[in-house]
């Protein structure tokens, strides 16, 4: 479960979906998005700027731009506005290229 709320009368979860991160395999469920699935594994920055300074979620409602990352290969997709999809691929970006790169 992570860092996700429990389980409750008010809370749903979708079935269980595996993305990548940077390769490594992370569980996450469908309805949430990439920038949930990121957050629940304590992944805070989804990107770094030009100059390297480390962003991630902050509106979280597609605004700010803060929480880019490279989603099935297309660098700069708001993470925040993306659901995430069984095999979905996601590398957190570096500038505007997927880092290591
Ligand atoms: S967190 Fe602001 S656009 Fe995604």
């Amino acid at each position: 479960m992570g860092r996700r709320l429990p389980l409750g009368p008010a809370i749903e979860r979708g079935p269980a979906v595996t993305i990548t991160v940077d390769g490594r395999a992370v569980r996450a469920h469908a309805g949430e998005t990439v920038a949930a699935a990121l957050l629940a594994e304590g992944v805070l920055a989804t990107r770094t700027t030009v100059g390297g300074a480390p962003r991630g979620v902050f509106c979280g409602m597609g605004v700010c731009f803060d929480c880019l990352a490279v989603i099935d290969g297309v660098p700069n997709t708001r993470t925040c506005m993306t659901y995430v999809r069984d095999g979905m691929d996601v590398r957190l970006q570096d500038g505007l290229t997927p880092a290591g790169s």
